[in-house]
């Protein structure tokens, strides 16, 4: 079986740096999907109350019959929930069927609602009593973690964001990384769309690898934790291979020219999917 490198947080926690994510994956199709995850040997998975599926995954850690310590959860608070977020854990922790969840993190800062601070400040306390191993947020910018950072405490232990090849966001994940959070990139193949790149192709040629292996190798290289999903078991193992793909410093650096700082997804500083 391959083996994930271990990540460690600002608090001590070890996180598996290759997971597995399951955004828009539907809650009908969830367990089978999941329970094909582990069986490839994933040991992370990352969900979010707003994707509508923490019951599935909860069922296929159920049903994995893997002990819970040897699995990382991580869930999102919803957008529409950062003045209830105690409630909002306690219902995560339910659909999962768990007593403690590895990650919690704010799912989008929202700065047209004015509330994260208050959800950090109820996610702290939560963090106190042992309800989460960590905690922290996703879609933040640096002016979102400055204003986190004057009203509150505890430093946030991750910052997942949109990170691929074409987006990669070098100065935002230094900002973060010189406070010790540690970067977790979603849409890390660009939705598909990074792995047809002539420099991805070349070192895929070159390693004997997949394009995808190459893409999430580089993440792994640069230091993201990274979340792939796939809901077909040939691409999960594929994926899972990229742990065994080690980039040297001038193919890294070969990635690092194909940036062009284009987003594929929503802006956080405008997004504001109060729905969600
Ligand atoms: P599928 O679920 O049909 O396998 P991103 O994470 O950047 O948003 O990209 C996810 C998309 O990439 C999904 O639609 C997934 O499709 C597809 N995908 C996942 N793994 C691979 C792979 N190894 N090769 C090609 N496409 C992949």
């Amino acid at each position: 079986m391959v083996v994930v490198p271990d990540l460690m947080l600002n608090n001590g926690v070890t996180i598996p740096q290759l997971g597995f994510g399951v955004f828009q994956v539907p809650q009908a199709q969830t367990q089978r999907v999941v329970e094909d995850a582990l069986g490839a040997g994933y040991r992370h998975i990352d969900t979010a109350a707003a994707y509508g599926n923490e019951a599935g995954v909860g069922a296929a850690i159920a049903a994995s019959g893997i002990p819970r310590e040897e699995i990382f959860v991580a869930t999102k608070l919803r957008n529409g929930e950062h003045a209830i977020a105690a409630e909002a854990f306690e219902a995560s922790r339910r659909a999962l069927g768990v007593d403690v969840i590895d990650l919690y993190l704010i799912h989008w800062p929202v700065p047209s609602q004015g509330l994260f601070v208050d959800a950090w400040q109820a996610m702290e306390k939560i963090y106190a009593a042992g309800g989460v191993r960590a905690i922290g947020v996703s879609n933040f910018l640096p002016d979102h973690l400055d204003t986190l950072l004057a009203a509150t405490t505890v430093v946030p232990a991750v910052n997942q964001v949109e990170l691929h090849p074409t987006f990669q966001q070098g100065a935002l994940c230094a900002t973060f990384r010189a406070h010790g959070i540690a970067m977790e990139g979603y849409s890390p193949l660009g939705r598909g769309a990074d792995l047809s790149s002539g420099t991805v192709t070349a070192l895929a040629h070159k390693h004997g690898a997949t394009p995808a292996q190459i893409v999430l190798g580089w993440h792994l290289g640069v230091g993201n934790i990274v979340i792939p999903k796939s809901t077909h078991l040939p691409r999960m193992r594929e994926n899972l291979g990229a742990a065994q793909i080690t980039l040297s410093a001038d193919e890294l650096e070969a990635m690092a020219a194909l940036d062009s700082g284009t987003r594929m997804g929503a802006d956080p500083a405008e997004a504001a999917f109060t729905q969600m």
